[in-house]
């Protein structure tokens, strides 16, 4: 047999090897705090590493342009199924490399370049796939965006209505990445069959809240609903296009293939197939709610602490955390978090500054630390050392609170290890 069968990474690659191994270690000795992150499980990390990486296809099953299909077709078709059982819906498209790639071939499906869109804000949460100018979706067609109440931080209806009538959008599209509160779906269906828009919700990262059903799904109200597999579904890195739509279901095939995609990730459509079987198992529906739960204590600590959660608190995995009166920037605060062995990352917050380093939110999510076992109790310790954290940074004295709390940080990892730690 040729070595180019045998030879690990490690015999072949000092300098990848070594990098797959610190990741590793890095994973298992910080606690992963960012919103959009998870750690999938044994299974589906095997699946991903399968042989099946080396198939060719283009098609959907059954209908290729290539021979040897007939095991791919088998985990395509399995994750078609899953999907529609567990989101409840008609249609699946399973092939997206990622959810900006599901959302661009919504696009491409419903809209002509320079037809309007109306979409949440990036600083009030949204996401840069929804027209943001620097990207493709806000260069080719017209982007407009509504926002959240100055008060509550939480999408203003009417207003969001008022504006709908003005632009006359061909598509209203709701979620996003920073957006810690439930929307009212049926609500903004309303509006977008007022205004003769179609409706789009992008659940992202509430794809496994709404999957163990903790938050309510998009369907029925939703045209077309897309989400990556990772975050709180805990799959590989891909996305999912649903709809109960026939016409657009049969025009959505050829948007995503040959539209905006070539052959099909085939060994990632299975780790998706893995997932999606997963979070149909009632530790799965567990594991949702204790999500929200631990997201709910990390706002209430932060807040008895003096931090003040935007939109006062989450219904959500997801807490955004404003530190304009404690005088740092999220990044200083994602800076002084990673020195404890705590990662999180800056983010926007309703009415922020467009200049990234100056932003002063803090974007925090429970989904990972969740899936290694933590409960409210760690919820809570985590929620004060991030507390105090900001305050030794904001105070500029921070060496004794971030030995004090990466040793905290520490026994909490040894505590709930992940792969074979
Ligand atoms: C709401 C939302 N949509 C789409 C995406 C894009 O997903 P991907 O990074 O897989 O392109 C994200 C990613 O963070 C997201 O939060």
């Amino acid at each position: 047999m040729s070595q180019h069968f045998s030879q690990s990474v490690a015999q072949t690659d000092p300098i990848v090897s070594e990098a797959l191994k610190n990741e590793e270690t890095r994973q298992q000795d910080q606690i992963e705090l960012i919103a959009s992150e998870n750690i999938v499980s044994r299974a589906v990390l095997d699946t991903l590493g399968h042989a099946m990486t080396n198939k060719t296809l283009e098609g959907y099953p059954g209908n290729r342009f290539h021979g040897g299909g007939q095991f791919v077709d088998v985990v395509e078709q399995a994750a078609i199924d899953r999907a529609k059982q567990l989101f409840n819906c008609e249609y699946v498209n399973v092939q997206p490399h990622s959810g900006s790639q599901a959302n661009l071939a919504v696009f491409f499906l419903l809209l002509k370049p320079g037809d309007k869109v109306l979409s949440l804000d990036l600083a009030a949460g949204g996401h840069l796939s929804h027209g943001l100018k620097a990207n493709l979706s806000g260069r080719w067609f017209e982007p407009h965006h509504y926002g959240v109440d100055g008060d509550s931080e939480v999408i203003d209806y009417d207003a969001l209505e008022k504006q709908a009538m003005e632009i006359q959008p061909k598509l209203l599209i709701t979620g996003g990445s920073a957006y810690p509160r439930e929307i009212d779906f049926a609500r903004m269906s309303e509006i977008a069959k007022k205004v003769g828009a179609h409706f789009h919700v992008d659940m992202a990262h509430i794809a496994g809240l709404v999957a163990a059903g903790v938050h309510p799904s998009p369907f029925p109200h939703a045209d077309i609903v897309t989400c990556t597999t990772t975050k709180t579904l805990r799959g590989p890195r891909g996305g999912l296009i649903l709809t109960n739509n026939e016409e657009f279901f049969k025009k959505l095939q050829s948007a995503v293939f040959p539209g905006v995609q070539g052959s099909i990730h085939s060994q990632v459509i299975a780790a998706k197939a893995v997932c999606l079987a997963e979070a149909m198992t009632d530790d799965f529906k567990v594991y949702g709610s204790q999500v929200k739960a631990n997201a709910a204590k990390l706002a209430e600590t932060m807040q008895n602490r003096g931090l003040r959660i935007v939109s006062g608190g989450t219904d959500t995995h997801l807490v955004l955390v404003d530190l304009s009166s404690k005088g740092i920037t999220g990044k200083r605060a994602e800076v002084v978090l990673e020195r404890a062995d705590i990662t999180a990352n800056k983010n926007a917050i309703p009415n922020d500054s467009p200049r990234p380093p100056e932003w002063v939110g803090l974007r925090l999510g429970a989904g990972a630390a969740t899936t290694r076992g933590m409960k409210e109790a760690e919820f809570e310790t985590l929620g004060n050392m991030i507390a105090d954290l900001v305050e030794a940074e904001a105070a500029g004295d921070t060496d004794a609170t971030v030995d004090r709390c990466k040793d905290a940080v520490a026994k909490l990892c040894k505590s709930f290890p992940t792969y074979g730690a």
